[in-house]
């Protein structure tokens, strides 16, 4: 269950295999584009409360084998499902699951004024999807970075990461931050982003404990609360901003709000949506302090923060689910691990553990055990890799 294949044959494997499809498909040479997934260290929710969180990109990909076809249709393949669709170019309507991200993106990109003719393409990729890595940000980056080499569009990274975020509300209905798709345009090896998600300033933060790994354990679980939750989460803290905009005009976003003005006023609040703009507060100053510990290459404290802000999660936020909570509390007890918190936005999908190098075959074993034996469902165990963001291959 452990992903020990070196990340190199996997690539070639998945590249060489999607451009030889490419050519069976549509007789002619792609030029192919990786898309990153990502894990985030910490710093869950506070994107689109315009605060400061702290991915990766990671090496597992979404990848996009595309060519000009010269027409004003866009035929897809998509490799994982075994499905195929075409739209064209013009189109502006949402259908479903997949599709949309590729209708989506292709919308947003003409919208800015930019001109397209039809491509054929096939996607494909290693990210499991539902597992809280963030394939979809990742096809609508390694999409809209191929669109923009194609016809030579010249957008930034964080344009494209833009497109992406707006492809994600308006066709899929999720309204989400911008980390995810931040965080496949702008990776780099070896380092995790401090982003500002309001001024979208970032900074490289090496990630640099070489005796460390970072695992994700699957839970093979996606509870459909995920995408209506979120958006509730969302409504939830712009409540608690409005309620406290009344006290303190200037204030935009729970970005703003310190913990003494919340806590002031809390006889004010109903207890749900002060459970929520507190987590909020509190794990943005996590974020703050954690960078901090970084830098000062304090690992353990770092995982004590990852703890915390799984508790918050959990408690206060209430977006964890019983599969995760298990699976930190389990985390916990084993001694080689420095830190772990659910990833994400919740409800299933991916813890993130921090693991000594050493240690990984026994925590796998242990953690493979445990949550089998609890849940009667096999975990996966993914050492990820921090890299570079989307790019050519
Ligand atoms: C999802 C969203 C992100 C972010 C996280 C939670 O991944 O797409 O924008 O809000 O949840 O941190």
């Amino acid at each position: 269950m452990v992903n020990f294949k070196p990340q190199f044959y996997i690539l070639k494997e998945a590249i060489l295999k999607i451009q030889d499809n490419f050519r069976q498909l549509y007789g002619k040479e792609p030029f192919t584009v990786a898309g990153p997934g990502r894990i985030n260290l910490i710093g869950e929710h506070t994107d689109y409360n315009s605060g400061f969180v702290l991915p990766a990109a990671v090496d597992k990909s979404i990848y996009a084998a595309i060519a000009k076809n010269g027409s004003n249709t866009i035929n897809v393949f998509a490799n994982q499902f075994g499905e195929k669709a075409s739209f064209e170019i013009n189109e502006a309507t949402p259908r479903t699951g997949w599709l949309n991200y590729l209708i989506g993106v292709t919308y947003y990109v003409q919208q800015t004024g930019e001109q397209i003719e039809g491509v054929d393409v096939i996607i494909d990729g290693d990210i499991p999807v539902g597992a809280g890595m963030s394939s979809s940000a990742a096809l609508c980056s390694a999409y809209g970075f191929a669109l923009n080499e194609l016809f030579s569009l010249g957008f930034s990274r964080m344009e494209l990461a833009v497109i992406g975020q707006k492809t994600e509300h308006n066709f899929v209905g999720l309204q989400c931050g911008i980390m995810d798709q931040f965080a496949s345009l702008h990776g780099k090896k070896g380092h995790a982003m401090k982003l500002d998600c309001r001024s979208l300033e970032y900074e490289y933060i090496p990630f640099d404990f070489p005796d460390y790994k970072i695992a994700l354990v699957n839970t093979m679980v996606s509870h459909s609360l995920a995408g209506t939750e979120y958006n509730v989460r969302r409504q939830q803290c712009e409540e608690g901003v409005a309620l406290l905009k009344k006290h303190y005009p200037s204030i935009k976003s729970l970005r703003d709000v310190t913990y003494e003005q919340l806590t002031r006023h809390w006889k004010e609040f109903n207890a749900t949506i002060y459970d929520r703009c507190s987590f909020i507060v509190n794990e943005n100053q996590r974020l703050l302090a954690g960078c901090e510990a970084l830098r000062q290459n304090d690992l353990s404290g770092f995982g004590e923060m990852m703890y915390a802000s799984h508790k918050g999660l959990s408690k206060r936020y209430d977006v964890s689910c019983k599969e995760l909570d298990f699976l930190v509390e389990k985390a916990k007890t084993i001694a080689s691990v420095a830190g772990a918190r659910m990833m994400g936005g919740g409800f299933g999908g991916c813890s993130i553990n921090i693991v000594h190098r050493d240690a990984i075959e026994n925590f796998s074993t242990e953690i493979i055990h445990a949550y089998s034996k609890q849940f009667n469902i096999t975990p996966e165990i993914y050492v990820m890799q921090l890299e570079e963001g989307v790019s050519l291959v």
